[in-house]
């Protein structure tokens, strides 16, 4: 059977067409303003990558924060419940699942066969999310994909003391006017978001495996940070901005 899940973020759009246990395409773009246009591109470019027509697909099921904008999905579902499917999926020994999106970070924490025990979120605030990130990065001017790298080969961690992303940003610029190494400002940038997440990870508890997703899961300085608050390795998916869309597309293949 064919399946496909798509999921509407604030900053990314993905599509992920699944055959039995088989991914035959992803697709991803950026949101944008028009969700419901976006989608439809989205799922256009899947369809086309994997050979397929739209009325092979049995099942669409639609997640993330946009979910409601699919015309064409037949259900939609809660981002934690796609994230918590996909990871058990790839990793029957999840327990903790940490998502970071751009706007958004959640820690989940399942049980041996995929359900939702506990969920923390952190909706509203930048300061542990992915625009932080791409505003910091733009702010040292250095590529996104680069920063994580950059954050780990510091000599002396800065300490970024505001809790809020836009009094960071300005505690940022006033580190580069000092003529602070960017290094050294980024792995403070990395620590602070992993304080935030460790926070949201103490108050519902880690177990063992952690698995993390989303797009920032593929900043290795952010997953480094974290290992070390943690005290624990993270299990990355080979592609972590998916996971919601493979959640969905699971979840329309067992709900048809
Ligand atoms: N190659 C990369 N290297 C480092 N970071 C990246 C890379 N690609 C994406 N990111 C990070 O991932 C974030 C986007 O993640 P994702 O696509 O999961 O968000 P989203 O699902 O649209 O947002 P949300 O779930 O909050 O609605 C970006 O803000 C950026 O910080
Ligand atoms: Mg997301």
């Amino acid at each position: 059977m064919i399946t496909a899940g798509i999921d509407l973020g604030s900053l990314s759009t993905k599509v992920l067409i699944l055959e039995d246990d088989n991914i035959l395409s992803t697709s991803i773009l950026t949101t944008g303003e028009e969700g419901a246009l976006v989608a439809k591109k989205a799922m256009d470019d899947a369809i086309k990558k994997a050979n397929i027509s739209f009325e092979e697909l049995k099942n669409i099921v639609s997640t993330g924060y946009g979910r409601r904008l699919v015309p064409f999905a037949k259900q939609s579902k809660s981002e934690m419940l796609c994230h918590a499917k996909g990871s058990h999926w790839l990793f029957p020994k999840a327990r903790t699942v940490i998502d970071v999106g751009a706007e958004s970070s959640k820690v989940i924490r399942i049980n041996e066969n995929g359900v939702v025990e506990d969920f923390a979120g952190n909706d509203k605030c930048a300061a542990g999310t992915g625009v932080f990130l791409d505003t910091m990065a733009k702010a040292l001017e250095v590529p996104l994909e680069e920063i994580g790298q950059l954050s780990l080969e510091y000599k002396e961690k800065v300490q970024i003391s505001s809790m809020c992303a836009v009094f960071a940003e300005s505690e940022v610029v006033s580190h580069v006017h000092k003529g602070i190494p960017r290094n050294d400002i980024l792995a403070g940038i990395h620590e602070s978001i992993a304080d935030r997440i460790f926070g949201m990870v103490n108050r519902i508890g880690m177990q063992n495996d952690v698995v993390m997703t989303g797009g920032v899961a593929k900043n290795i300085g952010m997953v480094r940070a974290l290992e070390e608050k943690l005290g624990t390795k993270i299990y990355i998916p080979e592609y972590p901005q998916m996971i919601g869309a493979l959640g969905a597309a699971l979840i329309a293949r067992n709900s048809k």
